[in-house]
C-alpha cells in the first residue's frame, strides 16, 4: 500500500530522517512512533504530499508520488483520509456540513444526497443524527475527534491516516475511539497509519509500527518483536510508555 525508501529530510543544518525505509501493507494498522520533534508528521505530510521529498522515494499504490502529473495526484489523494494532529473543524460549519465539505468541493451531488452521506458518516463513527445540527464549539473534544474522522472518511477512501488522534482525550474516551478504528478498519476494509504516543493504543490497536529515534528507524515489526529485541533504545522507548500509564 505505502513504500517508504531510503528517506533523508533536513531542515537548514538540523536532519530530521536518516534513511528511512518501511512499508504498510494492505489491510493493517500500522503506527509511525517517536518522540516529540522526532519527525513523525513531517513524514505523514509527505506521504500526503503536502510536504516535499527532499531525497528517498515514498510509493502509494505501487506509485512514486514524485512523478504524478495533476490529474494522478488528485486521483489518488481522494484515495485517503487524513486526520492532521490539529486539524480543527470549521467553527461556522454545522457538523453535517464539516462532514461533507469535501464532498462538495471535490464532486457535483446535490446538496441533499451530501448530506445524506454526511449522516451515515456521522452514524459509522457513533454519533447520533441529532449531533449534526451543532457547531463545533458545543461539542466534547471526543465528539470533535469523531466529527473530524467522519470527515476524513467522506470520500470512502482506502486509506486514514491519523495525527495523534487520541491526544487530549480522557481515557475512556480514547479508549472508546481506539475501539472504533478497529471496527472501522474489519467494516471498511480500511488501511490505517496512526501516529500515536498511547501505549494503549500501541498495544491494543497497531498490528506494526515503526519507532523513529534520532534521525533512524529503531525498530519495525509487532509490539512482541520489539520486545524481543532487547534494545536498550526500544526498551526505553516502551517502558517509558509503561511507566506513565495512570500519570
Ligand atoms: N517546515 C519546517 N521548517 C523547518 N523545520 C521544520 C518544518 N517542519 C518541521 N520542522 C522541524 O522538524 C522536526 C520534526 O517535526 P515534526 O512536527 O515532524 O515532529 P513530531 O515527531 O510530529 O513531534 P510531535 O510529537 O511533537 O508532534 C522538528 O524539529 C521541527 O521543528
Ligand atoms: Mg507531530
Amino acid at each position: 500500500m505505502i513504500e517508504v525508501k531510503n528517506l533523508y529530510t533536513s531542515f537548514e543544518q538540523k536532519i530530521v530522517h536518516d534513511n528511512i525505509s518501511f512499508d504498510v501493507k494492505k489491510g493493517e494498522i500500522f503506527g509511525i512512533l517517536g518522540g516529540s520533534g522526532s519527525g513523525k508528521s513531517v513524514l505523514l505530510r509527505q506521504i500526503v504530499m503536502l510536504d516535499q521529498i527532499q531525497k528517498g522515494q515514498i510509493n502509494i499504490l505501487g506509485k512514486d508520488i514524485k512523478n504524478l502529473n495533476m490529474e494522478q495526484r488528485n486521483y489518488i489523494k481522494k484515495n485517503w483520509g487524513v486526520l492532521f494532529q490539529f486539524g480543527a473543524l470549521f467553527s461556522s460549519l454545522n457538523v453535517i456540513e464539516n462532514i461533507g465539505i469535501m464532498l462538495k468541493e471535490n464532486t457535483k451531488l446535490p446538496k441533499e444526497l451530501i448530506d445524506d452521506i454526511a449522516l451515515t458518516k456521522l452514524k459509522m463513527v457513533g454519533l447520533n443524527w441529532d449531533v449534526g445540527k451543532l457547531y463545533p464549539e458545543e461539542l466534547s473534544g471526543g465528539m470533535k475527534k469523531r466529527v473530524a474522522l467522519a470527515r476524513s472518511l467522506a470520500l470512502d477512501p482506502e486509506i486514514l491516516f491519523l495525527d495523534e488522534p487520541t491526544s487530549g482525550l480522557d481515557p475512556a474516551s480514547a479508549k472508546a475511539f481506539d475501539e472504533l478504528i478497529l471496527e472501522l478498519r474489519d467494516m471498511l476494509d480500511l488501511t490505517v497509519v496512526i501516529i500515536t504516543h498511547e501505549l494503549n493504543t500501541i498495544t491494543n490497536v497497531l498490528d506494526r509500527f515503526c519507532i523513529i529515534n534520532d534521525t533512524k528507524l529503531a525498530i519495525v515489526g509487532t509490539y512482541d518483536e520489539a520486545l524481543k529485541e532487547n534494545d536498550v533504545t526500544i526498551n526505553k522507548f516502551l517502558k517509558l510508555k509503561r511507566d506513565n500509564i495512570g500519570k
